[in-house]
């Protein structure tokens, strides 16, 4: 079967994890950069032709099969609807969008092309996090009692200050969705919707480079009646810290912390064991600062999957949507308290 033919918007920093796993198992047919000197430098290194407008690539490139949309967050919605309304397949990075009128459009546009919309949520792979989620369904857990997040990370002045926008609030949209919208995916993923959310966000030693918190602290009650708190923090000094989640059931304890989610820390549970994990991957890794952990090929294995046999997609649009509305809640929340 021939390979699926792959191209990507926006060059930059994840951009790079993309083009090598599509040149690994597809091929990356095009690449596209308002910056030249990135499209260029893409090309060349990823033997693709080059675009400096998404316009010309889609009038140009006729037998594409998935764009993936690597551009900043406030874009992905444009982005992502111009590819599905050309009749592409799109894989888009997270967060879905960065308010839910713009998820809304993106899902009646894949529904409306026909087309599907993946959104990248590689931390679903972790393999603790992929144990955890099955233990949780089989009900091995019991009734969830609780579950508490801690994102404690390091963004200094020097990440803001060689990024065109992050940290602006129109492009970025905020902490929650550049740094975390990961973690706030996997609580709805692991435990469901949230019946209510409140939340105090601080912006404490950033004020001159970020336009919103540095720091934010939420108490919420899912709808199975499960309680949650999240404290989250670029703030960790020098390094990033932690990046936890413990679920509390009555029939069982299990963390996962590590700074990226990457380590079963605890597990307490009745008649089981959680064993036999995979080794996880090292996290992204941006020269001084690491980010998520590197499971973008597990993304697009399922991408492939779904698109040349049967397959479910991993991370659906409806999904992505949800975390923007959780956030989008977490930041009224935070806005009426001001
Ligand atoms: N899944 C993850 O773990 C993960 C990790 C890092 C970033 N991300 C997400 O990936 C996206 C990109 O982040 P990044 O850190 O690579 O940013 P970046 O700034 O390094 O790269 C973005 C690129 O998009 C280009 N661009 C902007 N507008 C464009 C347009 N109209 N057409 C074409 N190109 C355009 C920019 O010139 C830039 O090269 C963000 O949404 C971010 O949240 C996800």
């Amino acid at each position: 079967m021939n390979k699926l033919k792959f191209a990507l918007i926006g060059c930059g920093r994840i951009a790079y994890r993309h083009a090598e796993i599509i040149n690994n198992i597809a091929e990356l047919k095009a690449v596209c950069d308002i910056k030249k000197d990135r499209a260029d430098e893409f090309a060349v290194k990823f033997n693709a032709k080059k675009f400096y407008t998404i316009e010309s690539l889609i009038e140009n490139e006729k037998d594409i099969d998935v764009i993936s949309v690597c551009t900043p967050n406030s874009f992905h919605s444009n982005h992502t609807i111009q590819a599905l309304k050309a009749g592409i397949n799109v894989l888009c990075e997270k967060p879905m969008a960065i308010s839910v009128d713009e998820c809304k459009k993106m899902m009646i546009e894949a529904d409306l092309s026909g087309k599907d919309l993946f959104i990248v949520k590689q931390n679903r792979f972790n393999p603790p996090v992929a144990a955890l989620k099955n233990i949780i369904d089989d009900g091995r857990l019991g009734k969830i009692l609780n579950a508490e997040l801690n994102c404690f990370w390091n963004r200094n002045d020097e990440y803001y200050r060689q990024s065109d926008w992050k940290g602006r609030k129109a492009i970025d949209g905020g902490t929650l969705f550049t740094q975390f919208s990961h973690f706030i995916d996997l609580l709805y993923w692991l435990i469901g919707d949230f019946k209510t959310l409140d939340a105090i966000g601080k912006n404490f030693i950033h004020n001159k480079i970020v336009e919103f918190e540095d720091t934010g602290v939420v108490i919420g009650e899912f709808l199975n009646g499960a309680l949650c708190t999240i404290n989250y923090t670029v703030n960790s000094f020098k390094q990033n810290m932690e990046g936890s989640i413990t679920v509390f059931g009555e029939n069982g304890t299990v963390k996962i912390g590590g700074q990226y989610l990457n380590v079963l820390e605890y597990q307490a549970i009745d008649g089981y064991k959680i064993e036999g994990l995979a080794v996880s991957r090292p996290a992204n890794d941006y020269g001084f600062y690491q980010g998520s952990m590197s499971n973008h090929e597990k993304v697009y294995e399922n991408v492939i999957e779904v698109l040349t046999k049967e397959g479910t997609i991993a991370a659906n649009a409806f999904e992505g949507m949800k975390t923007v509305e959780i956030i989008e809640r977490i930041y009224k929340s935070m806005e009426s308290k001001q």
